[in-house]
């Protein structure tokens, strides 16, 4: 019951205005056929989206380390009868993914739940395929009573690029059109 209700906020989240996730998806340049895994996939808002993006002959890969969140997602998918989503627990930075096969890692909201980002992205980028891309999306810090700064759900956008670079990525593209949050595409180096 508590999962759902969380969950439903989450989406809800994603869903507005100010967090523009129409224009996330079209900065994805996200094709048909597509292989995604949605890092963190929480109520997997960007799961269902990406699904319809990449159709019949794409999948997306819904990860997280809270089984019940897969479950939520999986009963969205089912009553949308979406059937290119695979759903993967993760058990902290063990992930079961196959290996070259991925388009785009979409994280959003994850970075700083990551203990070690830098090892974690490392790590992932063996499931990318060449040209593969990472998306990060996180909270900025800021000032002030919120949700986001009394938990720390935030990350400061130089820690990401330093992260990012110590795991052996580059900076593709850097979008500032989220007020609330930065946005970040890598490469493998
Ligand atoms: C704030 S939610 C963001 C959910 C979703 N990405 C969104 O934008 O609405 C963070 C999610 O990351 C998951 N998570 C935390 N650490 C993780 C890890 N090491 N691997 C995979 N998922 C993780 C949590 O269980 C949760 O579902």
């Amino acid at each position: 019951m508590f999962t759902s209700l969380f969950l439903k906020m989450l989406n809800r989240e994603a869903a507005s205005r100010k967090n523009k996730s129409e224009r996330i998806i079209e900065s994805l340049r996200i094709q048909e056929g597509y292989r995604i895994a949605d890092i963190g996939s929480g109520g997997g808002y960007f799961t269902l989206k990406f699904a319809r993006k990449v159709g019949e002959a794409g999948k997306v890969y819904a990860v997280d380390t809270r089984t019940k969140y897969l479950d939520f997602v999986r009963r969205q998918a089912e009553r949308e009868g979406l059937d290119n989503i695979i759903f993967v627990p993760a058990a902290g930075d063990e992930i079961n993914l196959p290996q070259a096969a991925l388009d785009l890692v979409f994280a959003r909201n994850v970075f700083h739940h990551l203990t070690e980002p830098a090892k974690y992205f490392h790590n992932l980028k063996r499931f990318l395929k060449p040209g593969g891309k990472v998306a990060i999306i996180d909270h900025k810090p800021k000032a002030g009573f919120s949700f986001v700064s009394l938990f720390r759900h935030h990350t400061p956008e130089e820690f990401i690029l330093q992260e990012m670079e110590n795991a052996g990525y580059f900076l593709v593209e850097s979008f500032d059109f989220l007020s609330e949050q930065t946005f970040n595409l890598f490469g493998v180096k």
